[in-house]
């Protein structure tokens, strides 16, 4: 018999589409159940919005668990982490009355983002439009390994056991990018995207050293501590951040985040056993979105759409100046980037970490499909259904889907995995009926018009899998549970 508990105690809620599907606020609503809730993946690239009483909270690295005092916070092994902006995030928390600091632990394997890795990605990974958070430069120095002092991969054991040598390594990595990217970064503070600060090394490696500092606390120097946990029976929840169209491995390259981000990722992150693994959510938005670069063959609007987005004038303020009084007009538009546009407004899609306006496009079965399967998911959310709502009033009236796709002018039933493939094809829309009416204050399965019912079965068949919870606003209680 084995001596470690069978117990199902571990569940994971990943995204399933390219980011931003409200895994948050589900953490948030499930973490009250958990002893602890955990984040397996990424750094301060993730935003995830958490809503409640009138009250919201923008969170990077902290999992969404936050809320809930009860519950112990975790950082994994294949995080990478930014200790000022950690701090930052702590204490913009404990202004809300929420004690952190007594319930956080991080990985011992996890790895630390340093200054070298946010001028890295500022300057040589502009062609995909990351969030510049220095995430790809740090994973990458988690895979060079090398010795000395120069691009070495600084993990948060080293802030507990070495923190010397830490910072001097960080510096020689700081110095030494510093000087080769130099004339990059000269070009970049003439055209005004880059200032003195953000590239003055005595500036950076004494913040570095002060955060570095200051997280070191938060190091759990035992490995096995989660593991013990579970074996006591504690429950875990674990948050994945980006989501499984970003994955690094099986993501459309070069235009994914650096981490993988699907459910098997949660247990690699943390060492908890295959056998405690339980629920496994899927959270998907009924209206898709993307940031940044990269394919998304069902956007609105497309390679057009694609441009605009990335035009930094194009906030969220700009946007409403610019188009509040023909939202209603540009909706009902026959021209599909114009009815992007007003969907964005409505629904109030720019990026929690760079507030960039967010590309907006059909639901894509073929996708979700993908994603139940290669996840083994046993339970799918779908937030922002109230959204739907808003196509009663487009020219079709109706709720567009993608089921297959077009490639050389022969249908297919899956997506293409690289870049250059899911851009090539071509999408066959369907339209579906939808709601007509606004669904954001109904609570139970029995309010729901008879077309939602008709809408949910259908997707549920596409895709292989339940939908067991629908969002109809943002707030933890705007929220249907289709079980009961
Ligand atoms: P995450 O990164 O997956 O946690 O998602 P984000 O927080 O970045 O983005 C999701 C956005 O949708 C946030 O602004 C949420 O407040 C909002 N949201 C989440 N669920 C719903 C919903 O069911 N309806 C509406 N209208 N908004 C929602
Ligand atoms: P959450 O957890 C949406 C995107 C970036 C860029 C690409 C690579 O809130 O869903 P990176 O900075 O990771 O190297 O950028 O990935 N991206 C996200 N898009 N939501 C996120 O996180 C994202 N994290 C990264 O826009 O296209
Ligand atoms: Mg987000």
């Amino acid at each position: 018999m084995s001596i470690h508990s069978s117990r199902s105690n571990v569940d994971v809620v990943i995204g399933m589409q390219d980011g931003d599907e409200g895994k948050g606020r589900f953490v948030d609503e499930l973490a009250a159940g958990y002893d602890w809730v955990g984040r397996y993946n990424g750094g301060a690239n993730a935003g995830h919005t958490i809503s409640w009483q009138g009250k919201t909270l923008k969170l990077h690295q902290l999992p969404s668990g936050v809320q809930h005092e009860k519950t112990k916070l975790f950082i994994g092994a294949h995080c990478v982490i930014n200790p000022e902006k950690l701090m930052g995030e702590i204490r913009e928390v404990e202004s809300h009355d929420l004690k952190v600091s007594n319930r956080l632990r991080i990985s011992p394997y996890a790895s630390v983002i340093q200054p070298s890795h946010i001028i890295l990605d500022k300057i040589t990974m502009r062609d995909i439009g990351t969030t510049k958070n220095g995430i790809g430069p740090a994973y990458a120095a988690t895979r060079l390994r090398k010795e000395g002092h120069r691009d070495l991969d600084i993990r948060a054991a080293h802030l507990e056991e070495d923190f010397e040598w830490a910072m001097s390594a960080a510096r020689a990595n700081l110095i030494h990018e510093r000087e080769r990217w130099n004339d990059e970064i000269r070009e970049e503070m003439r055209k005004g995207n880059m200032t003195a600060d953000e590239v003055s090394v005595e500036k950076l490696m004494n913040d570095f050293i002060r955060y570095s500092k200051e997280i070191a606390r938060f190091v759990e120097a035992d490995p096995e501590m989660l593991i013990r946990e579970w074996r006591k029976g504690k429950r875990i929840l674990l948050e994945g951040a980006q989501a499984f169209g970003l994955d690094v491995t099986s993501g459309p390259t070069p235009n994914v985040t650096s981490s993988n981000t699907g459910v098997h990722a949660a247990f690699a992150s943390t060492y908890l056993p295959l056998e405690s693994s339980g629920r496994r959510i899927g959270v998907a938005k009924a209206i898709p979105s993307r940031v940044g670069h990269g394919p998304f063959p069902t956007e609105f609007g497309g390679s057009q759409s694609e441009e605009y987005c990335e035009n930094k004038r194009h906030t969220e303020a700009w946007e409403r100046e610019q188009y509040g009084d023909r939202i209603e007009a540009m909706l009902a538009s026959d021209d599909p980037f114009e009815m992007g546009i007003a969907l964005r407004i409505l629904g109030g899609e720019y990026g929690a970490t760079t507030n960039r306006p967010r590309r907006l496009g059909a639901l894509d079965l073929v996708r979700l499909r993908h994603a139940v399967s290669a996840n083994d998911l046993n339970e799918v959310f779908l937030t922002k259904f109230d959204m739907l709502s808003d196509f009663a009033r487009t020219a079709t009236g109706q709720v567009p889907v993608t089921n297959s796709y077009l490639r050389n002018g022969r249908k297919i039933q899956y997506a293409p995995t690289t870049s250059a493939g899911l851009y090539a094809a071509e999408p066959e829309l369907h339209y579906l009926d939808g709601p007509t009416t606004n669904l954001s204050t109904i609570r139970s399965k029995d309010q729901l018009p008879s077309e939602v019912h008709r809408l949910i079965g259908d997707i549920e068949q596409r895709i292989n899998a339940k939908i067991s919870k629908i969002g109809v606003g943002p707030s933890r209680e705007q929220m249907v549970n289709l079980k009961d």
